[in-house]
């Protein structure tokens, strides 16, 4: 048994220590709003936050997270991940939508630690996110939006 607070919830999952976190996410519990992309800490399209800091849950065993607080897309809340969700439906961010929930996931982590960061600070910060719809523009421009709400 491993236990894994998400979103404020406790659940008790039958999984081995090593099971990759996302897979912990979408096929034990149903989350499916982080997603698989390349699986190997590459893509970004898992990333969820242990205890506020984005991770790959691609790349984290279950067991890692354990006595953390995760944070996934479905649960992530508070006025940075408001002003980023507000921001990314204003200026239409997402194309496909395959890579956002990562994204928003960065974002967000970003705007609290940064919270006016410089086009070069959201670069480094967003880069290891993948986009194969090369949204990076409008992803860029939503984060200074957001940004300027929460200013
Ligand atoms: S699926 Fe985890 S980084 Fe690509
Ligand atoms: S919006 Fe399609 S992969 Fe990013």
């Amino acid at each position: 048994m491993v236990t894994l607070d998400i979103n404020g919830t406790v659940h008790q999952i039958d999984a081995d220590p090593e099971m990759p976190l996302l897979w912990a996410l979408r096929d034990k519990l149903g989350l499916t709003g982080t997603k698989y992309g390349c699986g190997i800490a590459e893509c970004g399209a898992c990333v969820v936050h242990l205890d506020g800091e984005p991770v790959p849950s691609c790349q984290t065993p279950v067991s890692a997270a354990e006595g953390m607080h995760i944070t996934t897309i479905e649960g992530v809340s508070g006025p940075e991940a408001e002003a980023v969700k507000s921001a990314w439906a204003r200026l239409d961010v997402p194309q496909c939508g395959y890579c956002q929930p990562g994204q928003v996931m960065a974002a967000v982590a970003l705007l609290r630690s940064n919270p006016q960061p410089g086009d070069a600070e959201i670069d480094a910060a967003m880069t290891r996110h993948l986009c194969r719809c090369a949204t990076y523009q409008r992803i860029r421009a939503g984060v200074h939006a957001a940004a300027d709400q929460l200013g």
